[in-house]
């Protein structure tokens, strides 16, 4: 049975709204051009909190070395726990060690890397709906240590990539699967809990690594429950800022050879002094997550304020998602729009992150995208000449798509302004 209010979301007032817009930087407009704009390209670097950048830069201010005994490096070294506490409480994570670096990608060939350089085995798995991230870190390091690499296929009809196409490629000689919770090109959410079940059904000991990068703003990921090896998100596309790339490693996998400073306590992936502005970026948006999540519920812990903030925050988008697609009173949706198609269409809501890959069939991808910026509207085409997508739109059998990823901020005025310019873009002659 489908509970309708799941597949439906819910929105929030137009109060809380209008609150939210006001905490993010340039949701209606860009400082750059005139007028009013719709930015719907959050998956490639989604809306800033003011509150990260206004942190940030008053902890970067400070040229204090953290690893001092002084007044300030005390402070600094306090930013830092926090932060790190704060990413705990993002991931749920009891246990393990963090991992920080400039890019999610970094973060996912250290983690990748040393499960391959250590752990006996002949093959590893991943799937053909990667980023290049997580999949050409498993193809370098199967090549480096002479395993067998082997990509699953996706599925055509969802947009993911099915469980039992997972499990058919794990045997008891896979040393690594690594797969993504969410696709940043489909929307696509994959079944961790369903596919580590059975993966590790099939191999006890298997090390499994998921890539978040897509999945962490839009939904509440439980490493506690999940009991993966490691898992990493981007700031830059969870409200927060570039320059950081952030990771949870398991206490087995911690414990691998891996890059490490000898005067560091064992486990420790952290190399070189990491800066508290970073840290600090982390904890506020948190704080803001839980802020939200204080609308709905009383009082919790910080991690259950932060669930409730995630939960809200995906019943939301989900709310935009069906707008976007099935239209209102005043438009109809891009599902019945003449002259425009969206693919990889799954119609179970709770399996998607809001992306909508789509197409208006008389104009190329790239002309699409280029007149809905004429019109004051941020979208991206994924096309097959790019190496970036090239791989996962072949598995789907696609040749592009224009790629239309709101996020909570947006409103269901975004949604309508959005439809209206694809009708008009859709009978342009
Ligand atoms: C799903 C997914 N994984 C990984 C990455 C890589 O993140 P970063 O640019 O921080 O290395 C991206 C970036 O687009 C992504 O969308």
């Amino acid at each position: 049975m489908v509970d309708t209010s799941l597949q439906e979301g819910i929105l929030f007032s137009d109060e809380l709204q209008k609150k939210i817009k006001e905490k993010f930087w340039h949701v209606d407009s860009d400082p750059l051009r005139k007028g009013r704009r719709i930015f719907f390209d959050n998956a490639g670097g989604a809306f800033r909190l003011k509150s990260v950048l206004k942190s940030y830069e008053n902890i970067d201010a400070l040229p204090d070395c953290p690893e001092r005994v002084h007044e300030t490096a005390l402070y600094l070294q306090k930013v830092q726990e926090n932060g790190e506490n704060d990413i705990r409480t993002i991931f749920n994570a009891k246990d393990g060690s963090l991992l920080t670096t400039l890019t999610a990608s970094q973060a996912m060939f250290e983690m990748v890397g040393a499960v391959a350089e250590n752990i006996p085995g002949t093959n590893i798995v991943t799937t053909m709906l990667e980023h290049p991230s997580a999949y050409d870190a498993a193809f370098y390091y199967a090549r480096k240590t002479g395993k067998e690499f082997r990509p699953v296929k996706t599925n055509p009809v969802t947009g993911g990539v099915d469980v039992d196409e997972i499990i058919s490629k794990v045997d008891c000689n896979t040393c690594l699967l690594s797969f993504m919770y969410a696709s940043n090109i489909s929307g696509a959410i994959l079944d961790a809990e369903a596919i580590i079940k059975a993966a590790r059904e099939r191999n006890p000991d298997l090390f499994i690594i998921i890539d978040a990068v897509q999945h962490a703003p839009h939904g509440v990921i439980d490493v506690d429950k999940l009991k993966v090896d490691g898992i990493n998100f981007a700031p830059y596309k969870f409200f927060g800022n570039r320059g950081s790339g952030i990771a949870y490693v398991s206490d087995r996998l911690s414990k691998l050879h891996h890059h490490t400073l000898l005067a560091k306590p064992e486990g420790t992936w952290e190399l070189g002094s990491p800066a508290p502005s970073q840290f600090v970026a982390i904890t506020e948006i948190v704080n803001y997550v839980c802020w939200l999540g204080g609308q709905f519920i009383e009082t919790g812990t910080r991690r259950e304020l932060f669930v409730e903030g995630m939960n809200r925050i995906k019943m939301h988008e989900r709310a935009l998602m069906n707008r976007m697609l099935n239209g209102s009173e005043k438009i109809e949706g891009l599902r019945k729009m003449r002259g425009v198609s969206v693919y990889l269409d799954n119609p179970d809501m709770t399996e998607r992150d809001f992306i909508i890959p789509m197409g208006i069939d008389k104009l190329g991808f790239t002309q699409a995208v280029r007149e809905y910026e004429e019109r004051g509207i941020i979208v991206y085409e994924r096309i097959n000449t790019s190496l970036y997508s090239k791989r996962m739109l072949d598995s789907f059998g696609m040749n592009g798509c224009i790629r239309v990823s709101p996020l909570h901020c947006n409103s269901t005025a975004d949604m309508d302004d959005f439809l209206e310019t694809t009708k008009e873009l859709a009978q342009l002659e």
